[in-house]
Order: structure tokens, then C-alpha cells, then sequence
């Protein structure tokens, strides 16, 4: 553990026109690059792997052993996909990554689709972020124009294109499958699994998909070494992430600090809760992941920490809410979320998250009874593990976290007849 940031992917973002290849050269940027077409595409795999990055979108896939399953024996050409379709409420790391260092990012495609041997790559970003997009086709164009695209980069013999891809706006196609979906045209919803992108992903053919960051990370990792980048971080969860931290604290934003940091610590970095104010719950990695407390403070935000106490890192999204907040109003608006993002594939997820925002509704107006409760843990267990993808389950986290963390507070709305928030705009009701 560590109170210390460790700026790598954002230490330019302050730097005077930081999106232009100018700034980024003269930084050392493409420099990775130029020491990974002198290296065996196989040992750049293997420096990922060494280095125990896990993939920054979510799940902490380790990334390596993902770029590892791409078989070099078939003869289909391979693809890289970028998933850059961030959605997940309280996320907010890998759009200003892009406007901030876009090159960063293009240089580790670069590098991630030399390793697998791709020759063409996709960068899929969500179409309601126009100004990302243009930002992100700009540094894509100034690359190639410097010759660090198309046909025989830097005199090495590999060719590589890169398609910036505008997604049509859905959370949906954030899961890795729906995004193909849409990428090849079609109505973005997801694919069964397996098989997995890796053995049969864009057009059938081995295709790679991995996170903004986790791309992002690729030539520091390459230029600094794998055991640079492994002695940050925990044993398991190695190296630095970008936590993102909004709501109520005093100065929200982006840290980059090694996994394994404290969210105390974090909350300490960011000047505190605001003035007066308590922690009350917070998400440690969006809303799809179980909320938390206070009594969580000191825990590791590592893959495993967060595992260990029922909820998960995912994509360190920390939305943080203080005691003036009412848990079941906020829940009620995440799970209107997933009802309207709900792509309409699966039963479960359609049908369910209809039914979950009918009962949270009710209950949030103070109507009902206790039985009420357990309906809607009830409706949580039809949903979670029978969806057909993630979201559904995602959808069931904050409802019941937040039933197992303040049951009274619901209570309260009905013994209130409504939200006690309302009337106090304080935890007088208590
Ligand atoms: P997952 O654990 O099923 O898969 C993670 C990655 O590993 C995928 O790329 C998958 O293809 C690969 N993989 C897993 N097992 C494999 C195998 N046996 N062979 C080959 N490849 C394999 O997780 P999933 O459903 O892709 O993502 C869920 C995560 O996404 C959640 O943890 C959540 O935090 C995150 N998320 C992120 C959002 C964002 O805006 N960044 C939005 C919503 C969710
Ligand atoms: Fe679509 Fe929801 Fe089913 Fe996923 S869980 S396939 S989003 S309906």
C-alpha cells in the first residue's frame, strides 16, 4: 500500500497541446514503439504477461495471457479491437485519456497488433462523445502521416491500419461481443460465449479486445520493463490504474496510484469528503459493482481486496456518497439505468429490471410493506446468474448491497411514508 500517485499514463495530461504528436515525440512517445519492431513479436507477449497487467475495462483479465490464446497457426487474419465505448455510470478514465494523450494510446496498438501479428485494428469508441472521436481520428491521421502507420512502419516490414469506429450510443456495446456485433453492422447485442473473441471474434476471425488503459499501458511497459511495471501494485494486482473519484468529495477527478491503494488513502489525495460531511457508501468500481461503506475504508482496491469483501475493482469508478444522501433514491436511478440500457435479448434482464424499478419505485415513495423487501431480493435472484450477459447481473449489485448494508433506511421510507430526505434533507428520520 501506498499514499503515493504514480503518474505514467497522466503524467503528460498537463502538458502544453499534449494531444499532438509534437508534444508526444518530444516527450519520448513512439519510442516504445521503436524498440518493439526490433523485438520478436512472441517476447512482447511474454513482456505483458511478465508484467501482470489484467485488463483495466472491468474483469482484470490478465492481458498477456489473452494475446497468448490468439493461435498463429490459423490462417484467418488476426484483429485488435479497442473497446472504447465507456459507459458504466461513475466511469470517466479512458475519455480523457484520449483527449488528453491520444497518441498513447495509438502507439500501444501499434505495438498490442505487432505482437498478435494483426494487421488491421479498430478503436470503437461510443458515438455520443464526438469531441473524443475527432480527437482520436486526428492523432490516428498525424500517425500515419509520420509514418508510424500503413505499410512498412519505421522500414520494419509490418503494415498495420488503424479504423476509428464510431459506436451508435448503447451501453450495451460495452460487452465485448455486442460491440463486434455492432462493429460488423448489426444490432449491437451480445454473443454467446464461448467461443471467445480470441478463437472467433470480428468476421470469425481471432480477434483481441482489450480496454483504452490496458492498451494505454502497453509502451510504458515495453520501454520500462515488465518488472517496472510488476514492483508496483499488489501480488496479484500489479502496477497502477486510474481511480476515478467523484460525488462528494472536495476535489474530484482522476488519480493514478498503484492498485492496492486505499480508498482513505485516495480520499485523503483528493482533499476529503466535502466540508462537514461523512462518508456514508460508495461503488468501487461503478455501479455494476457491490456499494460499500465506511467500514470499507482501509481495504486494498486491488482485484482480490475488493473480492474479499463481497464486491469487485472493476473499472475503479468511485462515486462517493455522503449522509445526506438517500441509498434507496440512488439506487432507484442506477437500476432505471439498466432498465432503459437493457438490450431486450434475455428475459431475465428485459423483464427483470422493469420489475426491479416497479418495486424500488414504490418503496422509494414510501408505499408497500416490508414484504416489499424481500419481493425485490427476490426478483434480484431471478436476474443475477440467469442473464445472458453481465448486465443483468450488474443491474441486481446496488439493490442488494444496499438492502444488506441499510435495510432500516428502506424501512424508514415506509414507516415515513415516503423519502425521509425529503422532509429533513438531512438523517434526522434516524
Ligand atoms: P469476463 O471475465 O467474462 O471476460 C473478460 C475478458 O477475458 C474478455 O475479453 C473475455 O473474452 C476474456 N476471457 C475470459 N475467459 C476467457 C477464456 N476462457 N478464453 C479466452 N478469453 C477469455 O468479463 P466481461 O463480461 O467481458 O466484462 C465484465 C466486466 O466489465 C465487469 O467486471 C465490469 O467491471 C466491466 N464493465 C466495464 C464497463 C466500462 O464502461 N468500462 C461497462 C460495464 C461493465
Ligand atoms: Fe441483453 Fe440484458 Fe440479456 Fe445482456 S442480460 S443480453 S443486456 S437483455
Amino acid at each position: 500500500m501506498t499514499d503515493t500517485l504514480t503518474p505514467v499514463l497522466t503524467d503528460d495530461w498537463d502538458a502544453e497541446r499534449s494531444w499532438t504528436l509534437e508534444t508526444y515525440e518530444s516527450r519520448g512517445g513512439y519510442g516504445a514503439l521503436t524498440k518493439a519492431l526490433t523485438m520478436p513479436p512472441a517476447d512482447i507477449i511474454t513482456a505483458v504477461k511478465d508484467s501482470g497487467l489484467r485488463g483495466r475495462g472491468g474483469a482484470g483479465f490478465p492481458t498477456g495471457m489473452k494475446w497468448s490464446f490468439i493461435p498463429q497457426d490459423n490462417p484467418k487474419p488476426k484483429y485488435l479491437v479497442v473497446n472504447a465505448d465507456e459507459s458504466e455510470p461513475g466511469t470517466c478514465k479512458d475519455i480523457p485519456l484520449m483527449m488528453a494523450t491520444p497518441h498513447t494510446l495509438v502507439e500501444g496498438v501499434i505495438i498490442s497488433s505487432f505482437a498478435i501479428r494483426a494487421n488491421h485494428a479498430f478503436i470503437y469508441i461510443r458515438g455520443e462523445v464526438l469531441h473524443v472521436i475527432r480527437r482520436v481520428q486526428a492523432a490516428v491521421a498525424e500517425a500515419y502521416a509520420a509514418g508510424h502507420l500503413g505499410k512498412n512502419i519505421h522500414g520494419s516490414g509490418y503494415d498495420l491500419d488503424v479504423v476509428v469506429h464510431a459506436g451508435a450510443g448503447a451501453y450495451i456495446c460495452g460487452e465485448e461481443t455486442a460491440l463486434l456485433e455492432g462493429l460488423e453492422g448489426r444490432r449491437g447485442q451480445p454473443r454467446l460465449r464461448p467461443p471467445f473473441p480470441a478463437v472467433a471474434g470480428l468476421y470469425a476471425s481471432p480477434t483481441v479486445i482489450n480496454n483504452v488503459e490496458s492498451i494505454a499501458s502497453v509502451p510504458s511497459i515495453i520501454a520500462n520493463g515488465a518488472s517496472w511495471f510488476a514492483s508496483m501494485g499488489t501480488e496479484k494486482s500489479k502496477g497502477f490504474g486510474i481511480f476515478s473519484l467523484s460525488g462528494h468529495v472536495t476535489t474530484p477527478g482522476q488519480y493514478e496510484a498503484p492498485l492496492g491503494i486505499t480508498l482513505r488513502e485516495l480520499i485523503d489525495l483528493a482533499g476529503g469528503i466535502r466540508h462537514g460531511h461523512e462518508l456514508k457508501f460508495w461503488t468501487p468500481g461503478g455501479s455494476s459493482t457491490p456499494l460499500l461503506t465506511a467500514e470499507h475504508l482501509d481495504v486494498p482496491l486491488d482485484f482480490e481486496g475488493v473480492a474479499g469483501v463481497g464486491s469487485m475493482l472493476g473499472t475503479r469508478a468511485i462515486q462517493l456518497f455522503d449522509e445526506t444522501t438517500c441509498v434507496v433514491r440512488a439506487v432507484l436511478r442506477w437500476t432505471e439505468f439498466y432498465k432503459h440500457e437493457s438490450c431486450g435479448k434475455c428475459t431475465p434482464c428485459r423483464e427483470g429490471t422493469w420489475w426491479l424499478v416497479q418495486t424500488l419505485a414504490s418503496l422509494e415513495r414510501g408505499q408497500g410493506t416490508e414484504a416489499d423487501l424481500d419481493l425485490l431480493l427476490d426478483q434480484c435472484d431471478n436476474i443475477l446468474g440467469r442473464s445472458f450477459c453481465a448486465l443483468g447481473d450488474g443491474a441486481t449489485s446496488p439493490i442488494s448491497s444496499s438492502i444488506g448494508y441499510f435495510r432500516d433506511e428502506y424501512l424508514a421510507h415506509l414507516t415515513h411514508g415516503g423519502c425521509p430526505f425529503d422532509a429533513t434533507a438531512s438523517t434526522a428520520w434516524a
